[in-house]
């Protein structure tokens, strides 16, 4: 792997993180809009919500040492979170399926995976997850969840019969009310799952005994 290389995938990063620090001037309009109705993700059609970078590090760092391929992710964005799987994959061989609602932020995420060279390790799929991911059949190795929370429990169910023997779940926002339900689901199957709370609470790191 060339030094060029490297630097292409970590300058972008660096950039698409120092952009995303302007979040909160973007999520403004949605906050104020969510005071009289439920959150809606066209609220936050311009804003990144990105993992940290240390995430970011920790999930590529996963992804390598376990040898994983086929990763899935709930939840583009802007694509920060998908160069650091995709990044990590490269290194495996493996696949990034990834799947955004918004078409907008989509095709921005495409920009900016094409731009660091990884979109041969990407797949991007538009709309809502719950369809997207249906028609996914080969088994996953590690699944990243940071799409809208109350999602979690319906697509881990509907992708729980791909989970293979020490398939990996990192779900993100752990700290989030509409995240209650999917904990309390992997309490319920504490023989199937063993969960660690990391990154002080904010994450939930499941894997499949
Ligand atoms: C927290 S952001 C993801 C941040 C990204 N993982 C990163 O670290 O750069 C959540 C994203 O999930 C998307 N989303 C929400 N509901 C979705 C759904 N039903 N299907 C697919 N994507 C969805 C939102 O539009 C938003 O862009």
């Amino acid at each position: 792997m060339s030094t060029l290389y490297i630097n292409r995938v970590s300058q972008k990063l660096d950039v698409l993180h120092s952009d995303a620090k302007n979040d909160f001037m973007r999520m403004g309009k949605g906050i104020i809009k969510s005071m009289f109705r439920p959150m809606q993700p066209d609220d936050f059609k311009d804003a990144y919500l990105p993992i940290s970078r240390e995430q970011g590090k920790e999930i590529s760092k996963i992804i390598i040492e376990n040898n994983f391929k086929n990763v899935v992710e709930f939840g583009t964005s802007f694509g920060i979170s998908t160069i650091y799987l995709a990044d990590a994959v490269r290194t495996t061989d493996g696949k990034v399926i990834t799947t955004e609602l918004l078409e907008s932020k989509a095709i921005k995420a495409k920009q900016n995976i094409d731009d660091v060279g990884l979109s041969d390790y990407v797949e991007i799929r538009i709309g809502d997850a719950m369809e997207t991911l249906k028609t996914l059949s080969k088994p996953i190795d590690f699944l990243f969840l940071d799409g809208w929370k109350n999602l979690y429990l319906p697509l881990f169910q509907l992708l729980e019969p791909l989970f293979n023997k020490g398939t990996l779940i990192y779900a993100d926002n752990m700290d989030m009310s509409d995240t209650h339900n999917y904990a309390s689901y992997l309490l319920s199957k504490k023989n199937e799952y063993n969960t660690q709370s990391i990154q002080n609470g904010k994450v939930y790191l499941s894997k499949f005994l």
